[in-house]
């Protein structure tokens, strides 16, 4: 299969090390940025340095892929703006839209979205066929975006649109990430639930997806939501830190939405979890 990773970032380059090994495959994998054209070298049979909304070099990137995986990003965990968020995701898929007549031979396409879609359940299990209720203007164009993509689907080509909860893994993990708010005052409660999916279920599922031709819209989660109170203390034990104190008051303006996302569909479709759970606290 030939294939090609837009974006290979965190969870692209998991893929692009999953399907290397794997089977026979071509590899067409991009960035945004030349110093970067080293490292994917050695996980791919070709590197191009290029924005997915940049018509001919989307073009040149897709003209012979079987399969495009698309999970750019505007820059890991860093916070931008939703217009950044619209040039990354909404851009770039309408260009890959006004391409399509060009690219017959590309039967499948796997983007991932993320849970962000989802608007508060008070605390109760949401699925696919939930409600989607974005929250702000960066989850609008998240599900505009999916909107978008829908329309690459035809009876020739599959599109899987790939939900993720909250990404950890190596590099990513969460001690590191919140021990800094041990022994803080925070506000509200924290019995929101949190949602998470490590980053080698994150390329496990979108391997799952190119080799089953999956078809649909498909939350990426592990078994088990979180709420935000009980992962700190797990985290501030296991380090010997501080535990984090609850103000009680009202949260800021707009609260974390609280829900728990269900995996059932991505277990019905026959992936089987590396991580069911957090691993590596
Ligand atoms: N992080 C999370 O917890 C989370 C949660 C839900 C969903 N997601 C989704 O998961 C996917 C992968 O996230 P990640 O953590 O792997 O992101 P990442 O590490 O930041 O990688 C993003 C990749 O996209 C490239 N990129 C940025 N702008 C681009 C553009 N306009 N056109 C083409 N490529 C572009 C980046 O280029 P460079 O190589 O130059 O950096 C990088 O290779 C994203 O779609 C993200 O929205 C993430």
């Amino acid at each position: 299969m030939r294939v090609t990773i837009v974006g290979c970032g965190y969870v692209g380059e998991a893929l692009a090390r999953l399907l290397g090994a794997q089977a026979q495959s071509y590899l067409t994998l991009t960035t945004t940025r030349e110093q970067r054209r080293a490292e994917l070298e050695s996980l791919g049979d070709r590197v191009l340095v290029l924005k997915a909304s940049d018509a001919p070099a989307l073009k040149q990137a897709l003209e012979c892929a079987d399969a495009a995986v698309l999970c750019m990003a505007p820059g890991g965990d860093r916070q931008v703006d939703a217009g950044v968020y619209a040039a990354t995701y909404r851009d770039s898929i309408t260009t890959l839209l006004e391409l399509l007549p060009e690219l017959p031979q590309l039967r499948q396409i796997v983007y991932t979205s993320s849970c962000g879609v989802y608007g508060d359940a008070a605390g109760g299990w949401v699925d696919e066929r939930s409600l989607v209720v974005p929250r702000d203007a960066h989850a609008e164009v998240l599900l505009e975006s999916e909107h978008l993509l829908a329309q690459a689907r035809s009876d020739q080509r599959r599109v899987s649109v790939q939900r993720l909860g909250a990404i950890y893994g190596p590099g990513r993990d969460l001690s590191r990430r919140f021990k800094a708010l041990a022994g803080t005052t925070r506000p509200g409660d924290g019995q929101s639930h949190s949602n998470w999916i490590h980053r080698d279920d994150v390329a496990g599922a979108m391997a799952a997806a190119l080799a089953g031709a999956w078809d649909q819209t498909v939350n990426v989660v592990d078994d088990q939501p979180w709420r935000v109170a009980d992962l700190l203390d797990r985290i501030c034990t296991a380090a010997d830190l501080p535990p984090v104190q609850w103000s009680g008051a009202s949260p800021e303006a707009t609260p974390m939405a609280d829900r728990r996302i269900s995996n059932r569909l991505l277990r019905s479709l026959g992936y089987e979890l590396l991580h069911p759970t957090l691993s590596g606290l």
